[in-house]
Formats: C-alpha cells, sequence, structure tokens
C-alpha cells in the first residue's frame, strides 16, 4: 500500500534540534530608508518562532557602528536556548517533560524514573533503570568532614543557606568534576548530586533541629531513604508512611524540572562558564532560595500565619490589591497565563494527604483566599492562578517539615532538571559563555578629581574611642 500514513497513537519520531526557517521579516530602517530581511525561525512540532538576535546586528548607519540589539529586561521575550527537556504552554496550562504530560509522570512514574528521562530524552528500560538506581543509591554518603562543615552552622541558619553552601562545597571534594567534556565524568557527577542532595538536605534538617545526623539507609527508596535520614530516631529501622511516601514522590516529580526558569536559568548561566556542575548547582540553589521562586512556598504559609483566621481573608485580599501589602504568595506565574497544572495535581495531593491528617485552620485559609482571588477581577484580569506553591507548603507542614525547610524540598527535586539542562547547554554548540549585552546610559568620560582627605581611615580607632 503506498503512502501509508503512521497509526494514529504511533510516537511522534524524536526531534531533530534543529530550527527551520519558516519565512523572513522584512524590515525598513527609518534612520537610512534601508531595508533587511531577517529569517524566522522555528523549532519542532510545537515550536515558537523566533528571529536571530545576531541577525539584527547587520542593521546600523554607519559599517563602524555595533549594530542593533534587543532590550529585554528580565528576559521577557528572549529565548537562551533550544531545548528539548520540557515543554510548557503557559496559556493552556500544559506541562510535558519529554512529551510526557507532567499528570501522567506524576500518577504512574518514581522521580528516579523522571531524572532519567529528563536526561536521557526517554523512558528507562528495566536494565537501565536497575542499574542507575543502583548507581544513585551506592552514592548517596558524603564525606565525613561534611559533617564538620555543617557544624559550623549556627543552629538557626536557614537550610537554604547551608545547602546552597554544602553543594557548593562538593566541588573540593571532586575536583575531578572540573573536567566536564568527559562523559564519564559528568556522569559519574550527576549521579553522585542527585544520590547526595537529599543526604545534604537531611543533614541540614538535623542540624537545625539539633538532632544526630542519620546515614543513608540504601535498603531504602529514594524518598524512603530521605524521610528516614530526616525523622529516623531510636528505631533501628524506619517505616516512612506510605501517604507521605507518595507524596513526597509526586512533588519530587512535578518539581524536577520547569524549563528555562530562574534557578534554571542561573545554572545555565554560570555552567557556561565550564565550570564544575557541583558549583553550577549551587548557583542554582541560590536562585531558588528567592522569595519570588522556590522560596514562594515558604512565604505562602508566613502569609497564611500572618492572616491569622478565615475571615481575615477579605481585608488581606484588599490590602493585596491597594499595592500596600506584599503580593498574594503562591499566585502568578510568568509563564501560565491559565491555571498552573501542578497546582491542579498538588490540590487533589492536599486532599488525600489531609485526609490522613486532618484538615486543618490554615488550609481553611488558604482554600478561602483561592475562593476569594478566583471571584475577583483584580487577579482575574492580571491571569493570576494557584501556582505550585501555593498548596506544597500546606502538604509539607502537614508532613511536619518546618517552614523554613520547603524550598530545600524543592532544591533536592529540581537537581534532576538543573542537571539535564546543564548537560544539554555543554552538549549544544551553538552555546558559549553566557554574557548578555548592556545599554550604558551612565556618565560620559570625565576627570577623576578624589573628593577623599584621608585614602585608608582606620576602622580599628574607630572602635577603640567608643
Ligand atoms: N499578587 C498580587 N498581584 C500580583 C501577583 C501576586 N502574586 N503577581 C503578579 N501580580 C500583579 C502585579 O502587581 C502586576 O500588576 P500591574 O499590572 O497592575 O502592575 C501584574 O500582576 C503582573 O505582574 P508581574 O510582576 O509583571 O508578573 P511577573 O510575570 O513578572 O511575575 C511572579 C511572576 C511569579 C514573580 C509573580 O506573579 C509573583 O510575584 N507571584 C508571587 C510569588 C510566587 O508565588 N512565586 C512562585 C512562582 S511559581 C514557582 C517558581 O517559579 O518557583
Amino acid at each position: 500500500m503506498a503512502n501509508a500514513q503512521p497509526a494514529l497513537d504511533a510516537p511522534p519520531s524524536p526531534p531533530s534540534g534543529e530550527l527551520q526557517a519558516t519565512g523572513t521579516l522584512e524590515i525598513k530602517d527609518s534612520r537610512t530608508n534601508k531595508n533587511y530581511s531577517v529569517q524566522i525561525i522555528q523549532g519542532g512540532v510545537e515550536g515558537d518562532t523566533a528571529t536571530r538576535a545576531m541577525d539584527l546586528r547587520q542593521i546600523k548607519t554607519a559599517p563602524d557602528e555595533f549594530g542593533l540589539m534587543t532590550y529585554d529586561p528580565a528576559f521577557m521575550n528572549t529565548a537562551s536556548c533550544k531545548s528539548a527537556i520540557t515543554f510548557i504552554d503557559g496559556d493552556r496550562g500544559i506541562l510535558r517533560y519529554r512529551g510526557y504530560p507532567i499528570e501522567q509522570l506524576a500518577e504512574k512514574a518514581t522521580f528516579l524514573e523522571v531524572a532519567w528521562l529528563l536526561r536521557h530524552g526517554e523512558l528507562p528500560t528495566q536494565s537501565e533503570y536497575d542499574q542507575w538506581v543502583r548507581d544513585i543509591t551506592f552514592h548517596t554518603y558524603v564525606h565525613e568532614n561534611i559533617k564538620n562543615f555543617l557544624q559550623g552552622f549556627r543552629y538557626d541558619a536557614h537550610p537554604m543557606s547551608m545547602l546552597c553552601s554544602t553543594v557548593a562545597a562538593l566541588s573540593s571534594f571532586y575536583p575531578e568534576a572540573k573536567a566536564i567534556h568527559d562523559p564519564d565524568q559528568r556522569n559519574i557527577s550527576i549521579v553522585r548530586l542527585l544520590a547526595k542532595l537529599p543526604t545534604l538536605a537531611a543533614f541540614c534538617y538535623r542540624h537545625i533541629k539539633g538532632l544526630p545526623f542519620i546515614y543513608p539507609d540504601n535498603d531504602l527508596s529514594y524518598t524512603e531513604n530521605f524521610l528516614s535520614m530526616v525523622a529516623r530516631m531510636s528505631e533501628p529501622k524506619y517505616e516512612a508512611n506510605p501517604v507521605f511516601v507518595k507524596a513526597l514522590e509526586v512533588l519530587f516529580i512535578l518539581h524536577a524540572d520547569h524549563e528555562q526558569n530562574c534557578s534554571t536559568n542561573a545554572v545555565r548561566a554560570v555552567g557556561s562558564s565550564q565550570v564544575d556542575p557541583f558549583s553550577a548547582v549551587a548557583a542554582g540553589v541560590a536562585a531558588l532560595y528567592g522569595p519570588l521562586h522556590g522560596g514562594a512556598n515558604e512565604q505562602v504559609l508566613r502569609m497564611i500565619k500572618e492572616i491569622g483566621h478565615p475571615k481575615n481573608v477579605p481585608g488581606f485580599i484588599d490590602e493585596v490589591k491597594s499595592g500596600k501589602g506584599s503580593r498574594l504568595m503562591g499566585f502568578g506565574h510568568r509563564v501560565y497565563k491559565s491555571y498552573d497544572p501542578r497546582a491542579k495535581i498538588v490540590k487533589a495531593l492536599a486532599d488525600d494527604v489531609f485526609k490522613q491528617v486532618g484538615m486543618d485552620k490554615d488550609l481553611e485559609i488558604a482554600l478561602k483566599l483561592e475562593e476569594a482571588a478566583l471571584s475577583d477581577d483584580y487577579f482575574v484580569s492580571r491571569k493570576l492562578y494557584p501556582n505550585v506553591d501555593f498548596y506544597t507548603g500546606l502538604i509539607y507542614r502537614s508532613m511536619a517539615f518546618p517552614t523554613d525547610f520547603f524550598t530545600v524540598l524543592f532544591a533536592v527535586a529540581r537537581t534532576a532538571g538543573w542537571l539535564a539542562q546543564w548537560e544539554e547547554m555543554l552538549n549544544d554548540k551553538e552555546q558559549k559563555i553566557a554574557r548578555p549585552r548592556q545599554i550604558y546610559v551612565g556618565y560620559g568620560e570625565r576627570p577623576y578629581e578624589s573628593q577623599l582627605k584621608t585614602k585608608f581611615p582606620s576602622a580599628k580607632k574607630d572602635v577603640l574611642r567608643k
């Protein structure tokens, strides 16, 4: 039979990663009356259309001029890379890892299966998966000096600043990780990071609580072992609550990647200097710490605490709208302009967890907040819907994680995405060191005339005088 069509449910062929020219953009420069042609390019079946910003450099008024560039604070409309890892359609509320819908992965996959998928582009075979789990389990232990390093932090240190420093410190334990162009070194570094992040995170927790560190139990699954290192006391074998294990597995999958978000961009940008992956991932942890990014789940709980009672919700919403109070944390997203698909899954998960531990006042406040915001024109007209962080904090708290610790849980999961994105960046021949341009708006040249009487004032002298 000629021209046979593929079966409707046949999986699409793997993407080539090439950008296709789909048309041209004709530009007329009114300063010179010259016309320019710029290619319009598109990537993949779902691909966005774009032009290469470098094409604009040909547009100039004199041959020795720099040429036109684009001005795009906060990368609102700039693609910094091609990526085949995560697809988001913010208007339709779609999120897929390597083509697989997040809803299916959250329901059926394991976190380590997703970590493999993100990195390799395909689901693992049984033998690949077995080896992957074995390798990661084998590397869960950290050097004993890491314990001394953590002991140096104050008892009230924020666990994200501890985690960030400790991940960065790992770089000094594995100097061979600098060989980022060696696939074997990349592999072992990726395995080490995925394996050790839960251990470091749990050690940070135990330090804050003043509890002895619990070593990994390599008989347990990734999430069970993590819960064991966090919660185990004198029992010889830790048995985690299966509802909590499932919840953590799903939350880790939901948080595993989210294309070019602030922390992933940080990992790519820092990694583009060809530093080792431990240092690049530490940059991701630092970016994630911020309250507008991963720190939002922590802020949601603080906000709910401040509201205090469901009856105070209308007053709080008015304050947000007036711009005098804080933002409604856990609402809004740069990309999703309809419901965040992760938030839907998390809300259903919250129901499961609360069935187990009981409903509390804070959940009531959260539900009331969501209801009030979704029926208020301020939020509706700005397309502000609950994001993934709105309910995750409530789940984590019901599992008895302290508020400070929520972003650490996010970081453990996002490490899978950071590493997949880092490796994709290294293998992308078009990538170079990330180095944006600026539009200089400061002074022109002026002569140096010092206003100082003394160049080296002594701080010590001032202290002694007091
Ligand atoms: N509460 C009240 N107003 C908001 C909010 C909010 N949460 N988010 C945005 N707005 C308003 C904002 O004031 C602006 O109004 P106007 O047009 O009148 O000036 C409009 O909506 C557009 O806001 P924007 O700041 O231009 O939007 P953005 O895309 O730069 O910001 C965001 C995205 C996530 C930083 C922002 O929505 C926000 O601050 N949300 C609260 C923090 C949060 O929940 N962050 C977690 C994001 S999801 C997980 C992650 O990425 O880590």
